[in-house]
């Protein structure tokens, strides 16, 4: 098992490797001395296979509690859901000093992390996360929100889990391709920050050894979460890809995953910083070799001007600018606002 510490206001551990879920509840013990209940919350993919599990490891530990199931899939990230949780929490008595265990990928995660933040102005929670994507990223560094009609995670708040626990096992059930959209983020980690990390990943592909790698890009991410938990500097690197990828994400309708979306978004900004001189021409051919040996796509065919309009809507834009995260070398990269008619000709340039 590894470690990862987070230094943030309220520091909490991020552990990684096999058989962890049989131990929730002891540790919810320690963290959480005065609670009595939990509502765990799940969706309907995850739940089947791993709730039992952890309820019954909670229960061992002397606490009881109700599972939520949710659909599976973004469509379940609503405000909607969000209240019918804090109502499932209200009924049975939750108090301050309990908690909610958020057991699966992303969208139960950021959802249950919101519903902890909000109930009664704030309760403890705990990330397990079930999928790749958010070992690495979602579940680690407080950001909590649901979606809005007008676009993804536009209600939210920070607000830290006491623990993350990233049970190995449970990535074996999730399907291969939804563990290739994770492996997105993490050769996006590597990208930004850590040469080593990349070429470990160009040489072992897929089967990279989970719990070495999960907790390398977790100790990357803790290091710019600890410098901005608040999101108002250095934490926007972590958006490499993402300009372009949430407007490829929202254009296609979402019938590609984030981590495909990601893909494509990283592979053309790399291409168009080194047509703009400020890469060389070797770091685009590394990354989209290192993303196709993964199968993920590097190109898409959804018109420039479809990909512009979702640009200038996206949240991540600040004013008239958009910080665009650009690579000067594989593991350092920097933000450059750009005016939005800079944005899209640069982002032009590299699909
Ligand atoms: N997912 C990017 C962040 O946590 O800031």
């Amino acid at each position: 098992m590894k470690t990862v510490r987070v230094p943030v206001s309220d520091p909490y551990d991020v552990l990684i490797g096999p058989g962890l879920l049989p131990s929730l509840g002891d540790k919810v013990r320690s963290l959480c001395p005065k609670a009595a209940r939990y509502v765990l919350v799940t969706d309907d993919n995850v739940g089947p296979c791993w709730a039992e599990v952890c309820t019954r490891s909670l229960q061992a530990a002397g606490l009881a509690g109700d599972v939520y199931t949710l659909p599976h899939g973004e469509a379940s990230k609503t405000a909607g859901s969000l209240i019918e949780i804090l109502n499932f929490a209200a009924d049975r008595r939750m108090t301050r000093s309990d908690l909610f265990v958020a057991l699966g990928g992303g969208m139960v995660g950021d959802l249950t992390g919101l519903a902890s933040a909000t109930f009664m102005r704030g309760v403890s929670y705990v990330q397990l996360p079930t999928s790749l994507l958010a070992a690495v990223d979602s579940s680690v560094g407080g950001k909590t929100a649901v979606d809005l009609p007008a676009g993804k995670n536009l209600m939210g708040a920070f607000w830290q889990p006491k623990l993350v626990l990233c049970d190995t096992d449970a990535l074996s059930t999730l399907p291969p391709a939804d563990f290739v959209s994770g492996c997105a983020e993490v050769i996006k980690m590597s990208v930004l920050f850590d040469e080593a990390l990349f070429e470990r990943l160009a040489g072992e592909g897929v089967d990279f050894d989970r719990e070495a790698v999960i907790a390398r890009s977790v100790a990357l991410k803790r290091d710019v979460v600890a410098q901005d938990e608040r999101d108002t500097g250095r934490r926007a690197l972590l958006n490499l890809g993402h300009t372009l990828g949430h407007a490829v994400e929202a254009c296609s309708d979402y019938a590609l995953s984030h981590g495909q979306c990601v893909a494509i978004g990283m592979a053309a900004v790399c291409r168009a910083a080194a047509k703009y001189g400020f890469c060389s021409p070797d770091v685009p051919e590394r990354v989209v070799t290192v993303l196709e040996r993964f199968g993920l796509p590097t190109r898409t065919h959804i018109p420039f001007p479809a990909l512009m309009d979702r640009m200038l809507s996206d949240k991540k834009r600040s004013g008239g600018a958009i910080g665009v995260v650009v690579p000067e070398a594989i593991g350092s990269c920097s933000v450059r606002p750009m005016d939005t008619r800079t944005a899209g000709a640069f982002m032009k340039a590299g699909l």
